[in-house]
C-alpha cells in the first residue's frame, strides 16, 4: 500500500450535520424488558465472575458478560447483541469465531509436532517466523522472538539490547503502555503516571501530543514543527549521555488517548539513535498487522526516509494469535541473538500459536486488511464527525485507519478532561450494543479499535450509538450507582 500523508490525522470539523433518531429501540427494549435488574444488566455469569474472578486481571467499563461471537458481534448472557468496538482488548482484530483459524490450532495440538522451541525446534514456528521476516522489511540477518504477549516481545527486545549495547536504559515516552510485568512495565510510561516505583533505568520523556502541544513546549499554539523540533531536542538531550541501550516508541500512543505524533517523528528517532549508538524498538503490539492502514504501521506517513531504514526491532501481539496468545519481536542482527537464553518462557513458539499466527498472516494479506481498514476507518472517522458535530464536549476526532479516538473535554477552550461524561457514554454505549474503552492520562478519550473486518453496516451503526450515547450521557439519563461499579482503568 503506497505511503498516505493523509492517514493518520486529526479530523478537523465537518459542517454537516445528521440527525439521527435513537436507531437500537429493539436493543434498548430488550434490556429494559429483561427479567435482570438495571444494577446488573448482564445478569448471573457476571454475578459469578466478581465471586470467583480475582481483581489483577480486571480493568471493566460495564458488566459485559460475554456467551458467544461471530466476526465482530458478541452475544451476551442475557442474548444481546454487541458490538465489540476493543477487539477484546484486541486479541480478536479479525472478529470472533473463525473457524479456519480454530482448525488450524487444533489440528496442530493433533499432529503433535514438538512442544516449543527452547530444547527443541517445530515446523510450525520455523515457517511463521521466516514469514514474519518476509512481510515486515529489513536487513538481511533479522531473526524473530516468539512470545506469548506483548509484554514479554518488548521484554525481549529490551533484555537484547541491553546486552547488545552493553547499556542499560530506556528511553520511552509519556502514558505509554508496553507491558503490564517485569522489564517491559518498568519501561512504560504508565507506570511512571501511576507513581509507582521507578525503574532506575527507565527514562520517560513527554509524547509529541499535537492536541496539548503546550505540555511540552509551554506554549498552546506551538505548530507541529515546533512540537517536533522541542521533542527531539530533549530526546537528543537524552541520548547524547551514551546510557541508552533502546528508545522504545509506539507509532501511536494508544493508551495515552490515541495521540498520532507530529509528521516525521519516527524518522527523526531513528535518525537521532543512529547518531548515538542507540537502538530503536517500535512497538506495534495494538496498532500493527494493518489496523493503521499500512503493514507495518511505521510505514505510513513517510516515517523513514527510504524504504531500507527500518527501525531495529518490531514488535506484534494480540491479533497476532487469532485469539491464542502469541507475540512476536523482529529483532536485527546485533540484537537477535544477544541475549540468548535470556526469556525462557515454556511455551515460547509452541505449534499451535505459530500455526494460527500463520493463518493470521495469510487471511490479513487474501482479505487486503490493511486497505480494508484504511477505507472503512475513514469512513468511521467522517461518520463520527458527523454525527458529533454539534457536540459541544466533542474536542476532537483523530483517527489513523480504525485506531480511533473521541477526545471529550468540559470546555473547548481550556480542554479540561471530560472524565465522568466518559465513562458515562462508554457505559451508554454499552447498553445501546457497542462495548468500547476509554483511554488517555485524563481517561477522557472514547477508543475505537474494531475488528479490521466491520462492514459500513457496522461503521454506521457504532458512529449512531456512539452519538446517542453521548446525548443521554450529557442529558444525565445514565444512573450514577451503575457507574461507580465500573473503575475503568
Ligand atoms: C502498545 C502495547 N504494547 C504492549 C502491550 C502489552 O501486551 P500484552 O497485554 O499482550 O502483554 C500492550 C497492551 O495493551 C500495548 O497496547
Amino acid at each position: 500500500m503506497p505511503n498516505s500523508p493523509t492517514l493518520c490525522s486529526a479530523s478537523h470539523r465537518l459542517p454537516i450535520v445528521i440527525h439521527v433518531t435513537n436507531p437500537h429501540e429493539q436493543d434498548l427494549s430488550v434490556i429494559h424488558n429483561s427479567r435482570r435488574t438495571p444494577m446488573d444488566p448482564s445478569g448471573d455469569l457476571y454475578e459469578r465472575d466478581e465471586s470467583v474472578l480475582a481483581g489483577p486481571s480486571k480493568m471493566r467499563f460495564y458488566p459485559l458478560a460475554a456467551r458467544s461471537g461471530e466476526g465482530p458481534y458478541l452475544m451476551t448472557d442475557d442474548d444481546r447483541r454487541v458490538l465489540d468496538a476493543t477487539s477484546g482488548q484486541g486479541a480478536f482484530g479479525l472478529g470472533y469465531g473463525d473457524a479456519r483459524l480454530a482448525d488450524s490450532a487444533r489440528s496442530a495440538l493433533m499432529d503433535g509436532g514438538g512442544a516449543n522451541v527452547l530444547a527443541m525446534t517445530n515446523s510450525a514456528s520455523v515457517e511463521f517466523a521466516q514469514r514474519l521476516l518476509d512481510v515486515i522489511p529489513g536487513d538481511a540477518g533479522r531473526k524473530v522472538y516468539l512470545g506469548l504477549t506483548g509484554s514479554d516481545a518488548n521484554t525481549a527486545v529490551i533484555r537484547s539490547a541491553r546486552a547488545a549495547t552493553q547499556r542499560s536504559k530506556v528511553l520511552s515516552f509519556g502514558h505509554s503502555y508496553h507491558g503490564g510485568i517485569g522489564d517491559s512495565q518498568a519501561a512504560s510510561g504508565f507506570n511512571a503516571d501511576a507513581g509507582g516505583d521507578m525503574d532506575p533505568r527507565a527514562v520517560v520523556l513527554p509524547y509529541p501530543d499535537l492536541y496539548r502541544p503546550e505540555a511540552v513546549t509551554g506554549d498552546p499554539a506551538s505548530t507541529e514543527e515546533e512540537l517536533l523540533a522541542e521533542v527531539m531536542r530533549r530526546t537528543e538531550e537524552t541520548l547524547a549521555s551514551g546510557e541508552i541501550a533502546l528508545v522504545l516508541v509506539e507509532p501511536i500512543a494508544h493508551d495515552g488517548g490515541i495521540l498520532i505524533p507530529p509528521k516525521h517523528f519516527l524518522r527523526e528517532l531513528h535518525r537521532a539513535c543512529r547518531r548515538h549508538g542507540t537502538l530503536l524498538c517500535v512497538d506495534e503490539v495494538k496498532v500493527g498487522l494493518g489496523r493503521t492502514g499500512t503493514f507495518p504501521a511505521y510505514t505510513a506517513d513517510d516515517y523513514f526516509d527510504h524504504p531500507d531504514h527500518t527501525p531495529d526491532a518490531v514488535t506484534l501481539g494480540k491479533t497476532l494469535g487469532g485469539g491464542l496468545p502469541v507475540s512476536a519481536a523482529i529483532m536485527a542482527p546485533k540484537m537477535a541473538d544477544a541475549a540468548t537464553g535470556g526469556l525462557l518462557l515454556t511455551m515460547n513458539g509452541y505449534p499451535a500459536g505459530s500455526r494460527t499466527g500463520l493463518d493470521v498472516l495469510r487471511r490479513i494479506d487474501d482479505e487486503g486488511l490493511p486497505e480494508r481498514a484504511a477505507t472503512q476507518g475513514q469512513l468511521l472517522k467522517d461518520l463520527l464527525l458527523e454525527r458529533t458535530a454539534q457536540m459541544l464536549h466533542v474536542g476532537e476526532v483523530r483517527g489513523c485507519g480504525l485506531s480511533i479516538g473521541v477526545e471529550l473535554v468540559l470546555d473547548r477552550e481550556t480542554k479540561e478532561p471530560a472524565t465522568d461524561l466518559a465513562a458515562a457514554t462508554v457505559y451508554r454505549a454499552f447498553e445501546l450494543g457497542v462495548a468500547l474503552n476509554y483511554s488517555g492520562i485524563g481517561g477522557n478519550v472514547l477508543e475505537l479499535v474494531p475488528p479490521l473486518t466491520i462492514t459500513r453496516a457496522d461503521a454506521e451503526f457504532i458512529a449512531d450509538t456512539i452519538s446517542q450515547a453521548l446525548r443521554d450521557a450529557e442529558d444525565g439519563k445514565i444512573d450514577p450507582n451503575n457507574l461507580r461499579r465500573f473503575s475503568g482503568w
